[in-house]
Formats: C-alpha cells, sequence, structure tokens
C-alpha cells in the first residue's frame, strides 16, 4: 500500500478500565518489543489492536462478543468506569506527529445493553487547522426472541466506508490501516501442514506457511535468498530450501528443507518445532509487501537465543516496511535492543494494575549508562525493576 506515510503508523495507545489496565499510555517507535513477567499485560496490550482490528473487519458487538465478551474485556473492580481505548496513528493524508488522527472507542454497559461511543479526529486539508472531528454512538442491545438474537445498531466508523461522501476518505482510510492489522501468533502444527496452491498471502495463524513462502520464492527471489540465509544461520546444516507441490484433486504445496548429509529432504511436517515457528517468523519478515502494522506475540516462543539475534536484526530491517510491535520474555532478546525500542511491562502486586511503561527510553539510556552493559543483562539482573532513582 503506498500512502506516502512513513512506516510507523501507530504512535500510541491508552487503555483505561480495560482487563489489567486502569489508565496507561504506551508510545510506540518503527519496531518496539514488550518485555516483563508473566502476567504483566504484554497481551492485554496486544490485544487492544486485536479488538479493533476485529471491530473495523466485522462490527463493535460481533468483536467485543470474539474477545469473550464485556465483562471479560471490563476491569475486573467494582468501581472501575468504562473502557476507553485511545488510538493515535498517522495515517489519513494530512496527519503528523503533530496532528495524528485520534480514535477513541469507549465502552459502557447498562441494562439497555452495551453503549458504545467511538470519536474520531482527523485533519480534513494540508497546512494549518484544526482536526476535524465526529463522534457516532449507539447502544448494540441484544434481544433475545426465541432462539434469535437481534442485534440493534447504529452508525459506526466502520460503515464510513460507505459514508465516504460525507464523511471524507479519511475514516475509510483509517479503517483499512485498522482491518489490515497483522497479529502473528504462529500455530506451528497448522503451518507444517500442506498448504492450497491458491493462497499465498500469509494467512492467520500462518496456516498457509508453505504457499506464502513459495510466494516469495517466485515473486521476490532476493528476499527469499535473504530468508533462507537467516535460516541457515539458525539451523546449522541447512542447504537450501525447496517445494514440492501434489496435483490432483488437492492441489497443495509443501516446503521442505534440504539438509546437508541427508539422502531426501525433510518435509515441514518432521521439521522441529522450533525450526517451523522461526520459518514462519522469517516468512512473516520477508514478505516484500507487508500490511502497515506486524504484531508479534510471545517471538522468543521455542527459539535458541542465536536464533534471536537473528531475529531482531530481522525485525529491526523489516520495520522499514512494517512497523513492527512484539512481545518477548527473553533478556538474551532484549539485550540487543537500543533503550528506545524496548518498552518493559510490570504489574503492582497490590493492585494489580499494570504498569506500562516502567521506565522511558531516556531512563532506560540513563540506566544503562556507560556500564557496557546490555539492556537485557540489567533487566535480568534486577537493575531496571521498580522504578529506580534515576533522571
Ligand atoms: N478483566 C480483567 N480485569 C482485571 N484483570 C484482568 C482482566 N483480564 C485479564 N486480567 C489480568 O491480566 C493478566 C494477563 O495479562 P497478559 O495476558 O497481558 O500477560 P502477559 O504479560 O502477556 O503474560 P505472559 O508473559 O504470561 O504471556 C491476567 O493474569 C489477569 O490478572
Ligand atoms: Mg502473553
Amino acid at each position: 500500500m503506498s500512502t506516502g506515510k512513513p512506516r510507523t503508523p501507530l504512535r500510541s495507545i491508552q487503555a483505561k478500565n480495560y482487563r489489567s489496565f486502569v489508565d496507561v499510555e504506551v508510545e510506540f517507535g518503527s519496531f518496539s518489543v514488550l518485555a516483563g513477567p508473566n502476567g504483566s499485560g504484554k497481551s492485554n496490550l496486544l490485544s487492544v489492536l486485536q479488538l479493533v482490528r476485529d471491530t473495523a473487519r466485522t462490527d463493535i458487538p460481533t468483536a467485543v462478543d470474539q474477545h469473550g465478551g464485556y465483562e471479560q474485556l471490563h476491569r475486573a473492580t467494582g468501581d472501575a468506569g468504562p473502557i476507553e481505548l485511545t488510538i493515535k496513528a498517522e495515517v489519513t493524508e494530512n496527519a503528523s506527529s503533530g496532528a495524528p488522527d485520534e480514535y477513541i472507542l469507549t465502552l459502557d454497559k447498562d441494562d439497555a445493553g452495551i453503549r458504545r461511543t467511538e470519536d474520531f479526529q482527523y485533519k480534513r486539508t494540508a497546512g494549518r487547522g484544526r482536526r476535524l472531528g465526529f463522534a457516532l454512538e449507539g447502544v448494540d442491545a441484544v434481544k433475545v426472541q426465541g432462539n434469535r438474537s437481534n442485534k440493534t445498531s447504529s452508525l459506526t466508523l466502520t460503515d464510513a466506508r460507505i459514508n465516504a461522501h460525507w464523511l471524507g476518505e479519511g475514516p475509510s482510510r483509517f479503517v483499512s490501516f485498522l482491518s489490515s492489522i497483522r497479529y502473528l501468533d504462529p500455530d506451528v502444527p497448522a503451518a507444517r501442514r500442506p498448504s492450497r496452491f491458491d493462497q499465498r498471502r500469509l494467512a492467520p495463524g500462518t496456516a498457509n506457511l508453505s504457499a506464502a513462502l513459495q510466494q516469495i520464492y517466485d515473486a521476490a527471489p532476493d528476499a527469499f535468498r535473504e530468508l533462507v540465509r537467516d535460516l541457515r544461520q539458525c539451523l546449522p546444516g541447512l542447504d537450501s530450501v525447496g517445494f514440492e507441490t501434489r496435483g490432483g484433486d488437492a492441489h497443495v504445496v509443501v516446503a521442505e528443507l534440504h539438509e546437508n548429509g541427508l539422502r531426501r529432504p525433510i518435509e515441514l511436517a518432521d521439521a522441529s518445532f522450533g525450526t517451523v515457528r522461526m520459518l514462519a517468523l522469517l516468512t512473516a519478515l520477508h514478505d516484500p509487501d507487508p500490511p502497515n502494522l506486524t504484531v508479534i506475540e510471545e517471538v522468543d516462543h521455542g527459539l535458541h537465543p542465536y536464533a534471536l539475534d537473528v531475529l531482531v536484526d530481522r525485525m529491526r530491517e523489516a520495520s522499514g516496511r512494517t512497523q513492527i510491535i512484539a512481545a518477548s520474555h527473553s533478556p538474551t532478546l532484549v539485550n540487543r535492543l537500543e533503550s528506545e525500542e524496548l518498552i518493559l511491562c510490570d504489574r503492582d502486586p497490590e493492585t494489580g494494575e499494570s504498569v506500562i511503561p516502567v521506565l522511558t527510553a531516556g531512563q532506560l539510556a540513563a540506566s544503562r549508562g556507560t556500564s557496557g552493559r546490555g539492556l537485557g543483562e540489567l533487566w535480568y539482573s534486577g537493575v531496571l525493576d521498580g522504578v529506580p532513582s534515576v533522571g
């Protein structure tokens, strides 16, 4: 998609009364890694992006249902106010860092149903001038009549696509951005299976890994060569990656690994967990035509420290084509990061609320100082825990 926009469309997420968040605001660069202990809120933050993506792909009540329902999303304390999610991004034509697009989704529940408000502000003209804003409100009441459930709902931002003539092109572009977000959490057993020949855009869960990989092989040979070079760095003994197509009714393709010293190639079905997962991540990262934003859940899962080094370099490089936000637990991975690439997450043990970021990029840089130690080492040794007295 050539919108002429920098590949850092997402500027920040603010979440109030949502899951483990009372009120957090997190800013992102072109490549950001969320690191923190189990239950600190990394996945909760990424789920904000999944939720708004799904509201853009379907509609608000359907997306809320898919994510477990309002009660599941609302912070489970008696006195929490409505859920309020704010996304700031540079997506529409005249957006800038000083005047980003701003989308606020508010969800509340009363006897009538889920009450929602969407506020959208964007700059409609170039040069000076204020952002234009409008709000869309509605109640998504679910009335169960017999076995049928009727959802009544008024206009939503998603409808802006159809209403472009009076809302302008901005909202529709913003909705396209949200719906294009790629969320990567490779489903390794699915990725191992042969994939249909005609489904070549990397599917959610990377279920069509072989076909998506072959698409890169066909359409971008240089990118494919680099991908194999990356994989070879992680898998000693790998020579090349090939494909076997099987005709007949099924008409499928399966990727195969050619390893040194073996008489026959190894199908993905027989490749190791980490190999398949790494291959899935590399396929997304070498995609020559990626979406504007790629989110990677538990990026280090199942991978050797050497592979993490390769991955960090590759994510950083790919962030020139697609903004990347990844979650990790790994000090080894964090060790490779620059201060502005790390978002430390933690949780207040008393209240259970997430604290994100624990330290600003400036505070991280100051903690690191001239110690010559990596951020992962400092984090693991406890130096970065809580809020130390720096800055
Ligand atoms: N509705 C809710 N209200 C309050 N807290 C919630 C709610 N939903 C989830 N949580 C809290 O959020 C925690 C999960 O956070 P999350 O999944 O984001 O952790 P994480 O940092 O991704 O951890 P991991 O590294 O284990 O994946 C749960 O353990 C729970 O305490
Ligand atoms: Mg998680």
